[in-house]
């Protein structure tokens, strides 16, 4: 074998390996802990459970029973940052896997996946900066946000509630999907409420404009998902794309956007079920514990 055929030999041997190991991680359900310094002085800590980007097909038993598991943790209140759906008949699925969360205040915002199925791509072209979109057949978003909603939670689709959760009382206020440009802050613009033991912004896409504006309202929180943490990161360091406005080094987790605000990024439990791959970049769901301020 000459050196060359050695070197191709190589290669090949080398993407299959990390093509194998990618479906594998995209296997293994993380559960992230954070304490985010948010509630008033004194006030008892709130556990907020963070999921996204579930992207339920019906045929994910792993992903489901990880799911419904969830509810162990006892959470004051659960937030659903959106792309539930994959599949046209996922809706049963869904609701069944969030059975046993519902036990709990919980509450949700609409993806761009829950309104369109997912389609076959390219894998490089997810990874150019500028990918004009393109729509599969619509899914029944409109079945499973009506389920989720007879089942006790909120819709935060362009909504502002405050819901009585742990000892405290949460201001939340959610948009629609802004990576479909569905988003209308302007429809619940206005100072969150200053009575609420803590403020929480909620939507799909965590586009700098929009913290902005919760930011300016005064908004401690903010959670967001879409990005899937990257997806496809570089081992140890940022994410090679975020596919939204949000910077690559800061495409998951916690952080801080201004001296009073924190947004959050949940990396999601999900992937294109056409590419279900994960590389460096574990699904998950986070167990927010909000904590108060120093000082
Ligand atoms: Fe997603």
């Amino acid at each position: 074998m000459s050196g060359l055929a050695r070197i191709a030999g190589g290669v090949v041997a080398a993407g299959a390996a990390t093509f194998g190991y990618s479906l594998w991680e995209a296997k293994q359900y993380t559960l992230r802990r954070f304490d985010v310094p948010v509630l008033p002085p004194g006030a008892e800590p709130l556990r907020v459970l963070h999921v996204s980007d579930l992207h339920i097909v019906a045929a994910q038993r792993d992903k489901l029973a990880w799911i419904a598991d969830l509810a162990r943790l006892e959470p004051d209140l659960v937030v659903n940052t959106g792309d539930t759906l994959s599949a046209a008949d996922a809706v049963p699925t869904v609701l069944r896997a969030f059975e046993p969360l519902f036990a709990f205040p919980g509450c949700f915002v609409p993806g761009n996946n829950d309104y369109f199925a997912p389609q076959r791509k390219n894998p490089v072209r997810y990874l150019l900066p500028q990918r004009p979109p393109r729509f599969g057949p619509p899914l029944r978003w409109p079945d499973l946000a009506a389920a989720m909603t007879a089942a006790g939670w909120t819709d935060l689709t362009h909504a502002r509630v405050v819901l009585p959760a742990g000892s405290g009382k949460v201001a939340l206020a959610g948009t629609d999907d802004p990576h479909l440009f569905r988003a209308r802050y302007a429809q619940i613009a206005g100072p969150a409420d200053p009575d609420a033991t803590v403020r929480i912004g909620v939507t799909h896409s965590p586009e700098p404009y929009l913290l902005r504006a919760f930011a300016r309202d005064r908004y401690d929180l903010v959670l967001a998902g879409h990005t899937h943490g990257g997806q496809v990161r570089v081992p140890f360091g940022p994410a090679i794309v975020t596919n939204c406005g949000i910077d690559v080094r800061r495409a998951r987790w916690l952080h801080q956007w201004d001296e009073r605000m924190y947004f959050h990024i949940c990396a999601g439990l999900g992937a294109n079920p056409y590419l279900p791959i994960r590389f460096a970049c574990r699904p998950e769901a986070s167990l927010l514990t909000l904590v108060p301020r120093a000082g």
